[in-house]
């Protein structure tokens, strides 16, 4: 398994391209299932992620091509063929549940694998479940298998959400376009994923209001067409390389960042001392001399602090002046990478949801392992900061949702490379 090893001590300057979002690449392909026609996404990702979603749809017949290196995807769903998601290809990917809806509404039946992917918590199926028989789906769960069934078709309906879950919110508002009559989803998750979601849908023919807030109506339509939309960008990966130049100086420019996606955020670089600044081009963030202020983080859902920003932060609070308090609320087991940071000289306190950090002046590097993909990226971006060689082991997590990282952060003078692995 390949590794990367970062030496730390250089100040970072330049401009860092960033790509379409991940989250809402994966949830946008499945739209695909909805419609006879071709749907041709622009700006997606280049991740191993995006290749498991593309594996996941050819096995249920769907044709995908790619196009210009990945950047574009061409979908067909004319001839779906299988209505099963198997668990080979699902374990490898929570996101694989996203079928589920699309699969019920035009296909009336899925036979879909309970999820794998990072392991960060539980992450149950149960607000997609009752979801999803609010619609008139008979769902039943055999062998590790959710076997879904809507005889006649899905019917709209009001549906509640006890947690505003963004997979739930994405599988029921996918389902709903084409159930009969009008579906109302509430306490609906406000994600700009979601907000993306609904575009690419109304672009297909679909009748949607109120995305971006708790509650969204759809009005349900006979049939999707062709559309060509473009994944909105990735703010999780412009969360990341917004905190690049925070830890051994500099100033980089994040190229298609927006303000709106990354608010929450923003406002905490701001409280520990670090300036972001609007351009014409995205977003700028710069770090000349003093040290960052420690500041306290508690994850919540947008337009909160988003919990897959949180071990980034985690791993810049690590040398901020004082002691942070970092909350995590959406998953119950996400401080995995505090043991690995720890390794490196931070000094952290882990108790259950509550993680407290006392700023040391530096972090020395170490060998570490990567355990989820958040928690890679940020073991990389402590390397940046710390004296010496950080090798970071087992980083199969980080092509999941980071493309090319070691190229993007070399062009502004990270000193980092991939070690190809046996
Ligand atoms: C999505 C993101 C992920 C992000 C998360 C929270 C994608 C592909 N992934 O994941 O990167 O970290 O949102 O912002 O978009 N839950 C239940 N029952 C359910 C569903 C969820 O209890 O049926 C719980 C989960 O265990 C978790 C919390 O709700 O504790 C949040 O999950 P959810 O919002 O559904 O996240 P995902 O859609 O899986």
């Amino acid at each position: 398994m390949d590794s990367i090893v970062v030496t730390g001590g250089t100040p970072l300057n330049g401009q860092i391209q960033i790509a379409g979002a991940k989250n809402a690449a994966l949830t946008l392909m499945p739209v695909t299932l909805l419609s006879e026609e071709p749907l041709t996404l622009t700006n997606t990702p280049r991740l191993s992620d995006i290749k498991t979603m593309t594996a996941l749809l050819q096995s249920l017949g769907v044709e995908v091509t790619a196009l210009q290196d990945g950047k574009v995807q061409v979908l067909s769903s004319h001839n779906v063929t299988n209505t099963t998601a198997d668990y080979d290809i699902v374990r490898k990917m929570r996101a694989s549940n996203l079928v589920l809806g699309p699969l019920l509404a035009r296909h009336h039946q899925a036979i879909v694998s309970l999820p794998g992917g990072c392991a960060i918590g539980a992450r149950p199926m149960d607000i997609h479940v009752t979801a999803l028989e609010a619609l008139g789906a008979e769902i039943e769960l055999k062998d590790g298998y959710l076997h879904a069934k809507a005889k006649g078709g899905l019917k709209g309906n009001k549906v509640p959400l006890r947690f505003a879950s963004v997979g739930a919110t994405e599988n029921v508002l996918m389902a709903a376009t084409l159930a009969k009559g009008t579906t109302v989803i509430e306490n609906a998750a406000r994600e700009p994923e979601i907000v993306d979601l609904a575009q690419c849908l109304r672009r297909m023919g679909a009748q949607i209001d109120g995305e971006g807030t708790d509650t969204i109506t759809i009005q349900g339509v006979d049939k999707l067409g062709a559309a060509t939309h473009p994944v909105v960008t990735d703010r999780i990966e412009l969360g990341t390389y917004m905190l690049a130049p925070v830890f051994a100086g500099g100033e980089v420019e994040c190229l298609g960042g927006r303000m709106d996606l990354v608010g929450a955020f923003a406002e905490k670089l701001d409280a520990a001392g670090i300036s972001v600044t609007e351009t014409d081009k995205g977003l700028k963030v710069a770090r000349n001399g003093a040290r960052a202020k420690a500041v306290n983080v508690t994850t919540e859902v947008f337009p909160g602090f988003p919990t897959d920003l949180q071990a980034q932060m985690m791993a810049m609070l690590c040398t901020a002046e004082g002691t942070s308090i970092l909350e995590e609320k959406i998953f119950e087991n996400r401080f995995m990478h505090a043991p690995e940071l720890m390794r490196m000289g931070a000094d952290i306190e882990v108790h259950g949801g509550t993680a407290t950090v006392h700023g040391v002046e530096r972090l020395k590097g170490a060998p570490v392992m990567a355990t989820d993909l958040r928690a890679s990226v940020s073991l990389i971006l402590a390397g940046l900061a710390a004296e010496g060689e950080t090798v970071v082991n087992r980083v199969y997590h980080l092509d999941r949702g980071y493309e090319h990282v070691e190229e993007k952060l070399g062009a502004v003078g990270a000193k980092i490379e991939r070690v190809p692995g046996s």
